[in-house]
């Protein structure tokens, strides 16, 4: 398959789903499954980057993954300790932006700082924008927004009935981000996760089966391909 003569969507999101059963599937602990997600990852910043996606965003650890064991957290937070490093240099070589949204203050100041560097030092790349949403919740993105739009309306003594959506957007973390075009979620379940609940109002979702780790360039030109093929409503550029 090629994407001659497709639409490339502009901000394709992701919910990378199922690395544990990748790794179940081979008898290893999942752990092993998430190095094997971080790796697929790695890989498809490039990929993405090269299709001419212009926002790519993925979904790495949501406000409830803390109600997961101690020792699959913890060995998550290690994996993203070690990928940020390795991110910094795939970024800087392939002129790649890189953004996070969610709360990071649940975060070791070791991996906040990770974070920032990470943010600071790409922040005048011009390809494309790749944003990493840890302890991300659509739910929390909404509550910590309201939380600074009441404060500023307080602030400024202006009426709240001046607020719109526009201005409401605008407190959220994905404020100079555009909506997603396309939403894939992978391994096949069929829900958002609390993912983007206000961004996909109009986003395009695509799911298969296809697990996390395996994930590669046919499959995003696969969700590309079957995307060209919607008939979209509002919102849309196809
Ligand atoms: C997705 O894989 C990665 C994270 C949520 C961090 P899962 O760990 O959810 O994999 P499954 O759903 O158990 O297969
Ligand atoms: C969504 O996957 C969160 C991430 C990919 C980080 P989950 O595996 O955590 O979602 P549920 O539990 O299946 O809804
Ligand atoms: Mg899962």
């Amino acid at each position: 398959m090629s994407l001659e003569n497709m639409v490339i969507p502009e901000h394709v999101a992701v919910i990378l789903d199922g690395n544990g059963r990748w790794a179940k599937k081979r008898g290893i602990p999942r752990a092993m499954g998430h190095k094997a997600g971080c790796e697929t990852l790695e890989k498809m910043v490039r990929i993405a980057s090269d299709a001419g996606i212009r926002y790519f965003t993925v979904y790495g650890f949501s406000t409830e993954n803390w109600k997961r064991s101690q020792e699959e957290v913890g060995a998550l937070m290690q994996l993203f300790r070690y990928y940020m490093v390795r991110l910094l240099k795939i970024a800087s070589a392939n002129n790649v932006r890189v953004k996070m949204i969610g709360d990071k203050t649940r975060f070791a100041p070791d991996i906040i700082k990770g974070i920032d560097d990470l943010v600071e030092s790409t922040r005048d790349n011009t390809g494309m924008t790749f944003v990493i949403a840890i302890n991300y919740g659509g739910r929390d993105e909404i509550v910590r927004a309201a939380r600074k739009l009441v404060k500023s309306y307080q602030e400024s003594g202006r009426d709240s009935e001046s607020i719109s959506e526009a201005e409401f957007a605008s407190f959220l973390d994905t404020a100079d981000i555009p909506d997603p075009d396309l939403m894939i979620r992978t391994s096949g379940e069929l829900r958002l996760s609390n993912y983007l609940l206000w961004q996909m109002a109009y986003g395009e979702l695509y799911v298969t089966d296809c697990l996390w780790p395996d994930f590669n360039k046919e499959e995003l030109e696969k969700a590309i391909a079957a995307y060209n093929k919607r008939e979209r409503r509002f919102g849309g550029r196809v």
